[in-house]
């Protein structure tokens, strides 16, 4: 199977696999603080974090020395920070209001600004902030979902190839909506250290389905594209998510 190289975590339901991901997620900045150096994380956005967020703060929330993490955003809505659609309101809401992090460490893309203007400042801040390695920022951590058409943080099927290697953050518009976003190009989330999706409903499950078990040259859902560099890649499942995978 194409992801034996990758780990793979299946949990029964939404809440279980919550549980496994912040518990993971906090193995991880314990590892990190053994090299006493800062903690960098990109999230993302949507419903699928929420549970995987609230559980941190109410779990971790006092055993994390949380100055020394820093968190950005794979994508953001480009939407003021108010705006009901904004991840940064959606993780402030659910996480960051629930534990003592200072405000520098929250490095939010300003959905409010121009968005070929933000991208560019992000990217800065991305180059100023983080460890450089391969000529690129180094995340230690860029937890993603999926959408169920393939898509993972604002990299939408069909996006033109610029999207994904020239850049390391880029304006993408919704095949939908229309909505502009700011996200993270596959050149930078596959420089990672790692790369963790979390992913539930089996509306997921055929996308995934193909992902993990079809030829990996397979390149017609963004989230196939992820597949980092020198990084490792963990697929955080709920059972509807993975529906089919086992019986393989
Ligand atoms: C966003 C996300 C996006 C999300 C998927 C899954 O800004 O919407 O970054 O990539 O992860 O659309 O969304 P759900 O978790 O709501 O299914």
């Amino acid at each position: 199977m194409k992801f034996a190289e990758d780990l793979l975590f299946i949990a029964p339901t939404p809440l279980q696999l919550a549980e496994e991901l912040s518990g993971w997620f906090f193995a991880q900045y314990l590892e990190s603080q053994l090299f006493e150096k800062p903690f960098y994380v990109a999230i993302s956005g949507g419903s699928t974090p929420l549970l995987f967020f609230n559980i941190l703060a109410a779990k971790y929330g006092q055993y994390i020395d949380w100055k020394n993490l820093h968190f950005f955003w794979a994508d953001e809505r480009c939407v003021p920070p108010k705006n009901s659609e904004s991840n940064f309101r959606s993780a402030h809401i659910n996480l960051f209001s629930k534990i003592l992090i200072p405000e520098n460490n929250i490095h939010r893309i300003k959905g409010e600004a121009d968005p070929i203007r933000e991208a560019k400042s992000y990217s800065t801040i991305l180059f100023k902030t983080l460890p450089i390695s391969n000529e690129l920022p180094c995340f230690d951590l860029i937890l993603l979902g999926m959408g169920d058409d393939g898509h993972t943080a604002s990299i939408f099927p069909g996006e033109n190839i610029k999207t994904h290697f020239e850049n390391i953050c880029e304006v993408t518009t919704h095949p939908n909506t229309g909505q502009k976003r700011i996200t993270l190009t596959t050149n930078c989330i596959n420089n990672a250290s790692k790369v963790a999706f979390q992913i539930t409903g089996m509306t997921k499950s055929s996308v995934l389905n193909e992902i993990l078990l079809s030829n990996p040259t397979s390149d017609k859902y963004p989230a196939a594209r992820i597949k980092p560099t020198k990084g490792n890649l963990y697929w955080f499942l709920d059972a509807g998510a993975a529906n089919g995978l086992c019986s393989k």
